[in-house]
């Protein structure tokens, strides 16, 4: 076959290797444990829908109008790839109809989105999420906002900050909106221009601009929570003593808008101080009231967030924590008798639960030494002829010993090994009891 044309992962994408992907796989176990003790499930809906579940999230949004991954499919069907976790969410509660309330649920996926890319902004990112269907009371959006704040916790961030901001109800929202396109419109010439098409189209968004002519002259631009309803103000204020109960550091921010318009009274975020401010976000959400009905269910309240895996990650390595172990295996077994011993042993030892690699292509004793050695293994189960017509395994102890064979080094024989690799592993073993995890045992 001739050599062919090379290939990259598609531009905003990334590959995510082994090394990585193990802190991945401590990320989501840690977020899983922390969100399941507090009785939300996990939830796989189909990674695209129509388009019309997506374009509820908002006429108005840069998500809907620029960045969907939306194709027809070979029936002629309208679909796009998910931009984010809620919409879904909403689409199976208004499809279910479960009889639970609230209805609290936990995803992991892939969103899709066609931005420009850069660092920590990518058009395939990861998002671990929660939503609560179905209760209006503010006190799930304290829990909401406290299993966001007690994960980063658990991943040993410190340098975040909490936003908050309330949009009040869907009346409020709309007759605010209604005022600051005013206020705005009176103001035009003094916004950067790159902002002046927003006015008409999603006037809110005006106030999150990050250039410095629009934040200046937005700057005593009316605040939403200053024209809240009683209700919505009663909501605000419960969940801010439920924050405040609770310790949560919060501040308000009356220019947090969020890119996506399903939103009603607690809007969120959590955002890294230590990464630049276009990539700071690592944890958004809010209440969403009117999304399950816009996506033909009954009236019911919602509320989530959704958090970036690799933004995390990004913030992780800024302040040095979350550090992960690359994965290894416990014995690793060097053969320099043709392969059988490396064959049968490690599939013995991989049945009684015990991890074992091996290396393969009959290499050299010293090939295989070297291998033994970046599995990460404790042990090296080692047979040769010697070995081999003696039914036996020498067990050399690869931690600490820098390979003196004399203090490092047992010999046992080949049908106790499954009960005698156990036993050394156990002795070997440094730290923690089976079960514990070491990534939050550190702090
Ligand atoms: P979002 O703020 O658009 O909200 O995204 C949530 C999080 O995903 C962000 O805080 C950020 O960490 C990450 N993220 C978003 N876009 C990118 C990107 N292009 N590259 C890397 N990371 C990104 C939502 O998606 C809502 N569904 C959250 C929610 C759930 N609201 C209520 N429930």
């Amino acid at each position: 076959m001739s050599a062919g044309p090379s290939f990259s992962a598609p531009v905003g994408t990334r590959d995510v290797l082994p090394g990585e992907a193990a802190r991945w796989e401590r990320l989501i176990a840690t977020f899983a444990g922390l969100i399941e003790r507090a009785g939300y499930g996990l939830l796989h809906t189909p990674l695209f829908e129509d388009l019309g579940v997506f374009q509820r999230l908002g006429e108005g949004t840069d998500v809907v109008r620029k960045e969907m991954y939306d194709f027809e499919d070979k029936g002629g069907r309208r679909v796009a790839l998910r931009p984010e976790g809620t919409a879904s969410v909403t689409r199976a509660y208004a499809q279910h109809r479960p009889q639970v309330n609230p209805w609290k649920i936990w995803y992991l996926t892939p969103a899709f989105r066609y931005e420009r890319p850069q660092a920590g902004r990518y058009r395939q990112h990861h998002q671990v999420g929660v939503e609560a269907l179905g209760s209006p009371d503010p006190d799930l959006d304290v829990e909401v906002i406290a299993l966001g704040h007690e994960y980063l916790a658990a991943l040993g961030l410190r340098r975040v900050t909490l936003l908050f901001n309330s949009l009040g109800t869907p009346a409020d929202r709309v007759a605010y909106i209604d005022l600051l396109r005013g206020w705005l419109t009176d103001r035009l010439g003094d916004l950067d221009p790159d902002d002046r098409a927003r006015v008409e189209t999603n006037p809110m968004r005006v106030l999150d601009s990050k250039r410095a002519a629009t934040r200046d002259a937005t700057a005593d631009a009316p605040r939403i929570t200053d024209h809240l309803s009683p209700d919505a103000a009663r909501h605000f204020e419960r969940v801010l003593e439920g924050l405040r109960a609770l310790e949560i550091d919060v501040v308000l921010e009356p220019r947090l808008v969020r890119g996506l318009d399903y939103y009603n009274h607690s809007l969120f975020e959590f955002t890294s101080d230590v990464l630049d401010t276009a990539q700071a976000a690592v944890l958004g959400g809010g209440r969403y009231d009117g999304l399950v009905e816009a996506l033909g269910g009954p009236p019911t309240p919602g509320v989530g967030f959704g958090s970036g895996i690799e933004r995390v990650l990004l913030a992780c390595d800024a302040e040095g924590v979350f550090d992960v172990p690359e994965p290894s295996v416990d014995v690793f077994v060097v053969d320099v008798t043709g392969g059988d011993a490396a064959r049968d042993l490690t599939v013995e030892l991989r049945r009684t639960g015990i991890a074992a690699d091996r290396a393969f292509d009959a290499r050299s004793m010293r090939a295989q030494m070297k291998a033994a050695d970046r599995s990460g293994a404790a042990l090296a189960l080692i047979v040769g002829p010697k070995e081999a017509a003696g039914g036996q395994v020498t067990v050399r102890d690869l931690r600490g010993h820098d390979h003196r064979p004399d203090d490092a080094q047992t010999t046992i024989a080949r049908d106790q090994v499954a009960v005698r690799v156990n036993e050394l592993l156990a002795a070997a073993r440094p730290t923690s009891p089976s079960g514990a995890d070491p990534a939050t045992e550190e702090r």
